[in-house]
């Protein structure tokens, strides 16, 4: 048992840690720099470096950089030499020859478009997802770019919500992990290297928890779940060096992001030691009158930036506002000063001020034969089996009549997902190009698309069904359009749009073998495929190479390994389901009233965090937990050997959970806290070792203090978040 009220302190040893792993943006000379660059600049200069302006090709733009009055852009053409030509009239036209910051969305790739960062995060691959990063960096770089705003942390647990396809899923461990690897690769080992871009944590904070899964919508949050849930994983990559962040649309409990003095400044920069700036969101600064907490725009401004908001993007409130206000006392010139310092900080971090124009050596990079790889293995990676009843996949090659049906079978612009950089269709490779591409002369295709990806004409249906009862088995490519996720994008309804389920219904009833491929950019409620459909692929949004690297899983080239990182829901009333949710002091009892259930659904989700199957086997044995007691501080160690007792080799994503079975305050009924993805050939056996120490075994307590508390954890080392061999141990004083 745990006794109540005591606690160790591990905030600062946990924490000092973490800070030493991102290096400083600060050197002693840019410093030094950049405050004699500020003592020479005007209000309006100042005013400039806080700017962000949508690139257009207009000459007023020309002449505000000639004047110092811009001091980034964003959404230039995808070329250098646009790049450069602006540049060149701000290094060397403008008074200070301060240089111009290009920002981008280059979210999961640029040209060669890798997996939806949701995809990506089923591989469970930090080292995959941060060579990603890298490649991208390299070729959004070779057009001039040197900001992303990437990556997106958060944290969601609402699949209504469609930017849950551009972060990592639900648990904050893993999303902390990713957000790492992200920001090391984007940013590389150092930021001044040409081909590095400056990494955007976003959206700071609680972006994820719109009521009802609405986009831009209301968020109420405790403090707790900030910190337990939402802000790990920022916290995550400002340790990792991240220079910038961006303010989030929303408000929280009452206050929008961008005016946030207590997450913006108090936690972001006084507690966390964050150098680097803070962007808003798209007009966020603007919006603030819409959210009712301004009444004019020189106010919004000024509330923003006194809060902690560094540059504006798009409103154009800074660029108008800021001089007068500070020039009529209601803005304080210092903290204009250090707004513009933490910009220029980052500039000089970059070498911008050194090496201002693009590297042309980068553009050998672009689409190169190595990304092109890359975005295959990633593709391969991020793909999660859900399903393969009396081992129905791999198919064969040889002699099959295959009947592919289904509207994202034929189509490769939805493949590219949300948020797809400079990313073309006529790059990317369709399922069915990837199925025929495998198959010999042996074998054929009949293809039919059966239905659009939305609307209501079953009209196509028939000659699908025709098609594929004439084959040996019928590939259904199924699922969502590319902008049915990411922003604006929200679903109230979260089964296969349009006619699909009827499409697939009628595929299912000619009795066939049936294998469903999913193509979509968020958990999709599919409690009937799941039940009547034999094998069920989940392909999400895979980029430049998807229909190659699906290929590969469904003929057996490439044994399935993704997982789960976000919890299918089986109806979309079930919403919001994640595995680390609390107890209640009524846990749901099947088939028992008055427990914390729903009356028509079992409680357990359809697919569980951290669930995906392989066409091997692993099993797990010889858990071990040592020391069975950790003093103050102390670590333990947890082992399981995991074998591949199956017949071919694969990859297992092990997975380490606890529950802190008493506590101070309540506490997950599960919370991933180690993984390890490995490779065993049949037979092979492997032990897996993890570690916990404060950092994984801490929480915050009720004075919001980070506490290793004394008592008793259970632990699972399993393949999934609801299986697992289970142990136990204790902390102790
Ligand atoms: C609005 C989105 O919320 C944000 O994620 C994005 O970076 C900006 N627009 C710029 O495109």
């Amino acid at each position: 048992m745990k006794i109540k009220g005591l606690w160790i302190p591990v905030v600062s040893a946990c924490f000092t840690a973490a800070c030493l792993a991102g290096s400083s943006l600060k050197t002693a000379a840019a410093e030094k720099n950049i405050d004699e660059l500020i003592s020479k600049m005007t209000l309006e200069e100042k005013a400039g470096q806080l700017v962000q302006h949508q690139y257009q090709d207009k000459k007023e733009f020309l002449t505000g950089i000639r004047h110092g009055l811009i001091g980034s852009f964003l959404n230039l053409p995808p070329d250098p030499e646009t790049a450069d030509r602006l540049q060149k009239i701000a290094v060397e036209e403008s008074r200070l020859g301060i240089p111009l910051l290009f920002g981008f969305d280059v979210i999961h790739g640029f040209k060669t478009i890798f997996p939806v960062p949701l995809a990506e995060s089923s591989s469970w691959d930090l080292d995959l997802a941060e060579r990603d990063a890298r490649a991208a960096a390299r070729e959004a770089a070779a057009c001039g770019i040197r900001w992303t705003f990437a990556p997106m942390v958060d944290i969601a647990r609402d699949p209504r919500w469609g930017r849950i396809a551009e972060g990592s899923g639900e648990d904050p461990f893993l999303g902390s992990a990713l957000a790492r690897a992200r920001v090391r690769g984007f940013q590389g080992s150092e930021l001044s290297d040409p081909s590095s871009v400056a990494a955007c944590a976003k959206h700071y904070a609680a972006y994820g928890w719109a009521e009802g899964g609405r986009d831009y919508n209301t968020v109420d949050v405790s403090e707790r779940t900030l910190r337990e849930a939402v802000l790990p994983p920022f916290k995550a990559a400002v340790d990792a060096g991240a220079a910038t962040l961006m303010s989030s649309f929303n408000e929280i409990s009452g206050v929008p992001s961008t005016v946030h003095a207590f997450l913006l400044t108090r936690i972001l920069r006084q507690e966390w030691g964050f150098e680097g700036f803070v962007v808003s969101d798209w007009n966020a600064v603007g919006e603030l009158l819409n959210h009712g907490v301004a009444g004019t725009e020189s106010q919004a401004g000024t509330m923003a930036l006194a809060a902690g908001v560094d540059m504006d993007m798009f409103s154009g409130i800074y660029q108008a506002h800021v001089a007068r206000e500070v020039r009529e006392g209601r803005l304080e010139e210092g903290l204009v000063d250090e707004a513009v310092r933490r910009v220029l900080r980052v500039k000089y971090a970059l070498g911008l001020f050194d090496h201002p124009y693009t590297d042309r050596t980068l553009a050998r990079s672009v689409m190169s034969k190595p990304h092109m790889d890359q975005a295959l293995e990633a593709a391969q990676k991020s793909i999660v089996l859900l399903k393969n009843r009396d081992g129905i996949l791999p198919l064969e090659t040889e002699g099959q009549c295959i009947a592919v049906a289904g509207p994202l079978a034929d189509n490769r612009m939805d493949l590219l997902g949300c948020w797809s950089g400079r990313g073309s269709e006529k790059d990317v490779v369709s399922l069915l190009e990837g199925i025929k591409n495998k198959l010999p002369a042996s074998s054929r295709v009949e293809y039919a698309k059966g239905c659009d990806i939305t609307g209501t004409s079953a009209d196509g249906i028939q000659e699908a069904v025709d098609k594929a009862s004439k084959a040996d088995v019928i590939i259904a490519v199924l699922g969502e359009s590319a902008d049915m996720s990411g922003e604006a994008s929200s679903r109230s309804d979260l089964g296969l749009p349009g006619v699909q389920q009827k499409l697939l219904e009628a595929l299912s009833a000619t009795g066939k073998p049936l294998v469903l491929i999913l193509v979509n950019g968020r958990p999709l409620a599919l409690s009937w495929a799941a039940e009547h459909v034999p094998a069920i692929v989940e392909s999400w949004q895979l980029g430049t190479r998807h229909g190659a690297a699906v290929a590969d899983v469904l003929f057996g080239d490439v044994n399935p390994s993704g997982k789960l990182t976000a919890s299918f829901p089986r109806t979309t009333g079930q919403v919001p389901v994640y595995y680390n949710h609390k107890n209640t002091g009524r846990p749901p009892l099947e088939g028992v009233k008055f427990t914390s259930k729903y009356m028509d659904c079992p409680s357990s989700p359809l697919f569980p965090f951290g669930y995906g199957l392989s066409y091997t086997r692993f099993r797990y044995d010889s858990l071990k937990i040592e020391p069975a007691q950790a003093g103050p501080g102390g670590t333990v160690k947890a082992y399981a050997v995991v074998t591949n007792s199956g017949t071919g080799a694969g990859d297992e994503i092990v997975q380490l959970y606890i529950r802190d079975r008493v506590a101070s305050v309540t506490r997950p009924v599960k919370e991933l806290r180690g993984f390890a993805r490995i490779t065993l050939r049949p037979g092979e056996s492997k032990t897996v070792t993890f570690t916990l120490g404060p950092d994984e075994l801490g929480m915050w307590n009720r004075r919001m203090q980070w506490v290793v508390e004394p008592g008793d954890f259970q632990v699972w080392i399993g393949p999934n978040s609801a299986e697992g061999l289970e142990g136990s141990f204790q902390t102790v004083e």
